[in-house]
């Protein structure tokens, strides 16, 4: 007999396979969510540029002569051929296409023969910009112009992560790891979001770092919060000062929702997941790895190469056993394993997710994903 205590079951198996409901998100939720551009230390002095692409648009962030940092789409408001390439510095951006130039805080300055117009304002044509947050250093942008600030999607986020890794503005990027997955970007973010699977899959992780039994991941917002205590750091593969603040012994990590990861591990060591979705089945995961001001740093060096042996590689195989198996007619949604406790071996988080997924994908086309 039905009652309404059914179980909650996992998301239909399209949300992760049709390409439709991909073209939804990167229309809606792409758009419309705070995005990692890059690190702020990629800009040092003014006219210092760098381009980057989300939801099929290519845009750029540039210093301007105050040292603020701006994010512009990369089009010319001539007619419409891309303004700059890669990264450098720049006085003004001039367009390759018939040398309009833009000063650096995207208005337009001068123009082959533009004076001949009557009636021409220059002071009308202005690149379009894009809102832009420095969160504790790490860049993101909103293509959605009335975005609500980072601090209010992710309450608290901000000074838990200043306080976990004291030094973080002092960070610059060390290593990226670049990790090709052939799975729909929600089954990586799902994967990393639940630790129901680290006793059986990974081994390193759960007997090294974390102690599994107290591992509990909790919305604060739209962040995912990962807490745990760890295992005795005397076997950590590198020496850490539990002297030297409060959190130095602590793993903690903070999703934010679409598609970034600030992670900490014992010695306020911070390390960065950011997804970027290619397409309804294909998900690119870069791994950032940092030290103070970018020294060499063997301990991060070598961190970098277990996660990517050991956690990274066991968690490949799962995700993408994951997608042939959503593709499988044989599929159909399973109970999710709600534990009213919450704990390492519950997936409410996996719950709070998939709502968050079903609302993106169901919010702007109801008759799509219907
Ligand atoms: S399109 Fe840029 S100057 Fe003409
Ligand atoms: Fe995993």
């Amino acid at each position: 007999m039905a009652t309404d205590m059914n179980p909650l079951l996992s998301l239909d198996a399209r949300y992760y396979t049709d390409p439709a409901i991909f073209e939804i998100e990167s229309r809606g939720l792409f758009a419309s969510s705070w995005q990692f551009a890059g690190h702020a230390s990629q800009l040092q002095r003014p006219g210092d540029y760098f381009t980057f692409e989300m939801a099929g648009e290519s845009l750029f962030c540039v210093m301007d002569r105050d040292g603020a940092i701006n994010a512009f789409y990369n089009v010319c408001q001539h007619r419409a051929h891309q303004l700059v390439q890669g990264s450098g510095r720049a006085n003004v951006l001039t367009c390759p296409y018939h040398a309009w130039s833009y000063d650096l805080g995207g208005q337009l300055r001068a123009g082959p023969n533009i004076k001949a117009v009557e009636g021409f304002r220059r002071e009308d044509i202005c690149l379009t910009k894009v809102p832009i947050e420095n969160f504790c250093g790490f860049l993101f942008v909103n293509l959605d112009p009335d975005a609500r600030p980072m601090d209010e999607w992710f309450p608290g986020v901000r000074s838990e992560l200043a306080a976990h890794v004291p030094q973080i503005e002092q960070l610059r990027p060390l290593e990226w790891v670049e990790i090709p997955e052939t799975c729909n970007w929600k089954v990586s973010v799902e994967n990393y979001s639940e630790c129901y699977h680290c006793t059986l899959n990974h081994e390193t992780f759960a007997t090294g770092i974390v102690r599994p039994e107290t591992y509990d991941i909790q919305p604060q917002g739209h962040c995912l919060r990962h807490t745990t205590e760890c295992q005795n750091l005397d076997a950590m593969s590198y020496p850490i000062d539990l002297s030297a603040n409060d959190y130095a012994g602590v793993y903690s990590s903070w999703f934010l929702w679409p598609m970034f990861s600030f992670q900490v591990y014992p010695g306020n060591l911070l390390n960065t997941y950011h997804w970027r979705a290619v397409d309804a089945d294909h998900v690119i995961v870069w791994r950032g790895w940092y030290s103070i001001d970018g020294v060499e740093s063997e301990t991060v060096r070598q961190l970098a190469v277990q996660d990517r042996e050991t956690t990274v590689e066991e968690d490949i195989h799962l995700v993408e056993s994951v997608q042939r198996g959503l593709k499988s007619r044989g599929y159909r949604p399973g109970p999710l394993v709600m534990d009213p406790a919450c704990g390492v071996n519950s997936e409410h988080s996996i719950a709070v997710l998939q709502s968050w997924m079903r609302d993106a994908a169901d919010r702007m086309g109801t008759t799509a994903a219907g």
